[in-house]
């Protein structure tokens, strides 16, 4: 796949690409926020999605055997973790089946828990659904972020959390959790019969050397106890067409769950989502090898970059993901003036670091999955305006 292809995306009702009247950015600024990618998919889920548009019958369809199989294959090749078909079940979304499980099991006024600065549709799912947000937050130590383990018991203890929702690996922080962090806050999880939903959409981001751990499959006994929910949408850039995964080892807790789609008679099923995902599983792993390559040079260059031009701003070197959090706070902006600054002077859309918490001030979510030349190009724009301004 040649990921330095440049492809207009202008004019096809992408968010990122056309949202600027919608969002209220100027038409002018380069957008490099919302998490999908400006590279072109595996070619052959453009050829199951051709053979399948052609047949022009769209009607009502279900997942077949060999679906599962592609998605039981995956998990095999690419992360050593074995599943049964009967512990998936497809959601339209990642985000939709965080708010169904906040409402399988918890009740109005329950304790949830995050680890801000975290993805803020979070937040978001918790706050709509008349939930209490409870902070268990992330500390930066010597430019990584760790968890604060002492106040992650705490927390639970205190609120008496019922779920916690782990990102992993993190957005935005770019961490890929070790096993010691994930066996450390899974068994106090346990510990305090707080059930567990495992965000995992980034699995198949990571750079070398790290490794990304299912947390499920850390040991037998969380099976009981965590919900774990992963997409193509992210790795083959499908997010368009609504497809998830969720695995559930515990069938009581899958029913539950799955009673909350039947309730609001929300049903997967999309045709196409279905074709892309098969072909992408079973076709797509020498893409994403190469795309993580990929990815991980337009990080190497992006930081270089900063240090070479304006060490000021810095980047928290991820270990995975496509999303680098970037610290501009040594510029000494108020958060207000850093977003104007970037939009109004660097003409740059990235996302404000406080919509993941208020620990995100002063930082910046800047997504790289777009060909080098776009990258260059949007440093130079922001290394101008930082001149122009005297900033560096
Ligand atoms: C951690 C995380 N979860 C979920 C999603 C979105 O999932 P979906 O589009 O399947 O709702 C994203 C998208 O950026 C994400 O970063």
């Amino acid at each position: 796949m040649n990921f330095n292809k440049i492809n207009d995306r202008r004019n096809t009702h992408s968010i990122k690409w056309d949202g600027h009247a919608k969002m209220n950015i100027p038409d002018d600024c380069m957008p490099l926020w919302v998490a999908d990618m400006d590279f072109q998919t595996v070619p052959e889920v453009v050829d199951a999605l051709s053979d399948l548009a052609q047949r022009g019958i769209y009607g009502y369809s279900f997942e077949s055997d060999d679906y599962f199989k592609s998605v039981i294959g995956w998990m095999q090749r690419r992360h050593q973790w074995n599943i049964e078909k009967e512990w998936i079940s497809t959601t339209p979304g990642v985000v939709s089946a965080i708010h169904a499980c906040i409402q399988a099991f918890t009740q109005l006024g329950d304790a949830v828990m995050i680890q801000k600065p975290v993805y803020h549709p979070f937040a978001h799912a918790i706050n709509v659904l008349e939930r209490k947000l409870v902070n268990n937050a992330l500390i930066l130590k010597d430019a990584q972020y760790v968890i604060d383990f002492a106040d992650f018991e705490k927390q639970i203890i205190d609120n008496q959390v019922k779920l916690f929702i782990l990102c992993s690996p993190h957005n935005p922080v770019g961490r890929v959790w070790t096993k010691e962090e994930l066996t450390t806050m899974a068994d106090v999880c346990v510990k305090h019969h707080v059930l567990i939903v495992s965000d995992e959409i980034h699995m198949d981001f990571v750079f070398k050397p790290y490794r990304h751990h299912v947390l499920v499959d850390l040991n037998e006994n969380y099976r009981d106890h965590v919900i774990t929910l992963t997409a193509p949408s992210k790795t083959f850039n499908l997010a368009g067409l609504k497809l998830s995964n969720t695995m559930i080892a515990n069938q009581k807790l899958k029913k539950k769950l799955e009673k909350v789609y039947d309730d609001l008679s929300v049903h997967a099923g999309h045709s196409f989502g279905l074709a892309a995902t098969q072909a992408a599983y079973n076709h797509g792993d020498a893409y994403v090898d190469e795309m993580v390559d990929y990815l991980y040079e337009n990080l190497i260059f992006m930081d270089h970059f900063f240090k070479e031009n304006c060490p000021k701003i810095k980047i928290v070197q991820p270990q995975g993901l496509y999303l680098v959090w970037v610290d501009f706070r040594e510029l000494g902006l108020k958060d207000r003036e850093l977003k104007s600054f970037l939009l109004t002077k660097a003409k740059l859309w990235l996302n404000d670091g406080l919509i993941f918490g208020r620990e995100g001030s002063g930082f910046q979510r800047i997504n790289i999955a777009t060909p080098k030349a776009l990258i260059e190009k949007a440093l130079n724009q922001l290394l101008s305006a930082l001149k122009a301004e005297n900033l560096c």
